[in-house]
């Protein structure tokens, strides 16, 4: 099988830009698990079913026609890579990942991405359920304060407007949620390693998963 390296982390920790980066070092494949949790809450949206309906939710993941192609990442033939980013998906996300059969069906769909050369996965589980057998586990964050001024910038260049402050509190309190939710919670792997990466660059991060993969 196809080598895996995965990396979790918490919300605005950067890992979703240091795994496609690591992805693109290595010539291997990327998945952005998270973007499936996020095309099913927009999927069901458009269905007209309610993100707390677990067994229609599970239905549309389990159905899902998705494709990531060059960066874009499409749903039934449509580019929706702005509409899954919006505050309301990502609330809907959040809701049907915390779903169990929502999270069985993506299970099966998030394997098959495991392709040769390998694969570099970024998500919540991508260690400890989804690829328990991956050769490198990174457990990649950073302090709030830091996550929150990333994000800010984010939105900044984007040329969105933006609260520091808020930004701040509504990471607190999505650790928060993340942290205690039944499935999937927010949780450092035993057997990950811990990049802390509160005074890293992009580029050193990318050096130490690269050096680890090496090892
Ligand atoms: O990084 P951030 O949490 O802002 O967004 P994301 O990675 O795109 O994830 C969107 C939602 O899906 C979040 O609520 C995650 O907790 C959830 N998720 C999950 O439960 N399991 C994964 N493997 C990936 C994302």
């Amino acid at each position: 099988v196809a080598p895996v390296i995965a990396i979790d982390g918490p919300s605005a920790s950067g890992k979703g830009t240091v795994a496609a980066r690591v992805a693109a070092a290595l010539g291997w494949d990327y998945l952005d698990s998270g973007a499936l949790y996020r095309l099913t809450a927009l999927a069901a949206q458009k269905a007209g079913v309610a993100w707390d309906d677990e067994a229609g939710v599970a239905a549309l993941a389990a159905s899902l026609d998705v494709s990531f192609a060059e960066g874009e990442v499409c749903l039934a033939g449509e580019d929706v890579g702005d509409a899954i980013r919006s505050e309301d998906i990502s609330g809907g996300a959040s809701a049907v990942a915390a779903l169990p059969a929502v999270r069985e069906a993506l299970l099966f769909r998030q394997r098959a991405f495991r392709v040769a050369p390998g694969l570099v996965a970024d998500g919540r589980d991508m260690g400890s359920v989804v690829f328990p057998d991956a050769r490198v586990k990174v457990f990649l964050t950073a302090s709030a304060e830091v996550r929150a001024e990333r994000r800010y910038k984010q939105l900044i260049e984007k040329g969105f407007s933006a609260s520091l402050d808020k930004i701040l509190q509504e990471l607190r309190t999505r650790d928060e949620r993340d942290s205690q939710r039944a499935v999937a919670p927010l949780q450092q792997n035993v057997d990950a390693q811990l990049l802390e990466t509160s005074n890293l660059t992009i580029e050193q991060a990318v050096a130490q998963v690269l050096a680890w993969q090496q090892a």
